[in-house]
């Protein structure tokens, strides 16, 4: 069947992409469907300071273990041509943890900008940092504004980076920016979902579908609240910096499962009472 053969074709083109794969990844590679990935991943990368404990290390070396997750999961997501990846590295209220934890997670991004710029380029991934830029140490910021300069040429994944960021702050900075955009204008203001969404940080991207949360806890953490109502949530028990290529596999497979009905009902089931609501986006 040439459907088949086609699909064969671009699955063994794909894992090629990925480089060698363990024969549990490989496994597991073979349950994806490359057609239904999700087109935008969200992960909370949580449970840094866990696994350090675990193992009677310093919270700082687990932060350093998880930026080793991240690029992981950014060069293969990216080689799985997902549309965008958006990671959380830091909260707004990450600021209530001890300055030596603060100063040390500044520092990480830092030279993690420098030292994975060539991963980034070479993948041609476009990266963005999502949250209130201007609140960081002039130094964080520079950092940040160069990567964006220097990858916006690129055309592959759109990698965000949440730094400083919350989802109620980003709603608020949305608001005021429509409100000092309509200021100009006479007449009565007109707000809508898609004005809001425009001024969001993640504006021309999609939505998530798939968010992920690493290390057992349920809860969103103030992460995106606009844009994952209706994203699928996948949560592991795996600390962030043991999820591997496998978890990762693993969560995009549970991903397709998952039967997506956007409020509506499920597709060839006619329901008399709701028959006028339309299934799907
Ligand atoms: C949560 O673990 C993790 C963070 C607050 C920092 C995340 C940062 C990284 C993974 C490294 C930087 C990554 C990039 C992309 C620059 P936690 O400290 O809350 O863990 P715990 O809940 O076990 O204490």
């Amino acid at each position: 069947m040439p459907q088949t053969k086609s699909h064969t074709t671009l699955q063994v083109s794909a894992s090629g992409a990925l480089g060698p794969l363990t024969p549990e990844e490989a496994l597991l590679f073979e349950k994806l469907d490359l057609e239904r990935l999700p087109r935008h991943v969200a992960v909370i990368m949580d449970g840094n300071g866990r696994w350090a404990q675990q193992r009677h290390l310093p919270r700082a070396a687990g932060h350093r273990s998880g930026t080793k997750t991240a690029r992981s999961t950014i060069e293969t997501c990216a080689r799985l041509n997902i549309e965008a990846l958006t990671l959380y590295a830091f909260s707004v209220e990450n600021w209530r943890r001890p300055k030596t934890e603060t100063d040390f997670l500044m520092q990480l991004l830092r030279e993690y900008l420098r030292r994975e710029m060539p991963l980034i380029q070479r993948n041609n991934i476009r990266m963005r940092f999502l949250g209130r830029s201007d609140e960081l140490p002039k130094g964080v910021q520079d950092d940040m504004r160069d990567a964006t300069e220097r990858t916006s040429g690129n055309h592959g994944m759109v990698l965000c980076v949440a730094m400083n960021y919350g989802g109620r702050a980003e709603i608020v900075d949305a608001v005021n920016a429509i409100v000092a955009e309509q200021n100009g204008h006479a007449g009565r203001a007109e707000i809508t979902e898609e004005s809001v969404a425009r001024h969001m940080y993640t504006s021309g991207l999609p939505d998530p579908d798939l968010l992920i949360r690493t290390s057992g806890e349920m809860r969103v953490s103030n992460f995106l609240l606009w844009q994952i109502a209706y994203a699928e949530i996948f949560v592991t028990e795996t600390l962030w910096p043991d999820f591997n290529r496998a978890r990762l596999f693993e969560s995009l497979i549970e991903f397709q499962k998952r039967e997506r009905r956007y409020g509506g009902i499920r597709e060839g089931q006619p329901h008399p009472e709701v028959s006028a609501r339309v299934v799907g986006k």
